[in-house]
């Protein structure tokens, strides 16, 4: 089968194409731990602050030594707008929104998800460096979206 030349070209640069977006899949994927959520969890806007299932708000450490963090997004805050977790023990983060689609991105690190009215966004994730962590709304959601921010301190072991 004769096949033209410049056809030929075109037929290995989609191929290359190809290869390069699934290698680049599995580098996300396997290298830096790029996930979909798999945390299924509803709530009731009205009650992220009050509901037991879901709080208390903060970090909070739990039998096995893990901690827990359960923060509430809004217009145009988080709440709290501060925590304090220890370095190199997993922190279960559980956020949720009282109002709109919020964002919860923990700058220099992959922690990141959307935070939806209805549901709980849960992830855990290890601090392996002591410091200040600067937590920001990346999903528009309104006029003060962007002076949307938290801060996290990793403290060093005692
Ligand atoms: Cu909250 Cu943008």
């Amino acid at each position: 089968m004769n096949v033209d030349l410049y056809e030929r070209i075109w037929l290995w640069a989609a191929a290359g194409i190809i290869v390069v977006f699934l290698v680049s899949m599995g580098v996300t994927t396997f290298g830096y731990a790029v996930r979909p959520p798999s945390h299924v969890e509803m709530i009731d806007p009205t009650q992220v602050m009050t509901d037991p299932s879901f709080g208390p708000l903060g970090a909070s450490t739990r039998p096995d030594g893990s901690v827990r963090v359960a923060m509430a997004a809004l217009m145009f805050t988080f709440v709290p707008a501060e925590v304090h977790v220890p370095v190199g023990r997993p922190v279960t983060f559980r956020i949720s929104s009282l109002d709109v689609s919020h964002g919860f991105d923990i700058a220099g690190t992959n922690a990141n998800t959307m935070v939806l009215p209805g549901y709980v966004s849960q992830f855990t994730y290890t601090f392996q460096r002591p410091g200040e962590y600067l937590v920001v709304c990346n999903e528009y959601c309104g006029l003060g979206h962007h002076t949307m921010q938290g801060k996290i301190v990793v403290e060093a072991a005692p």
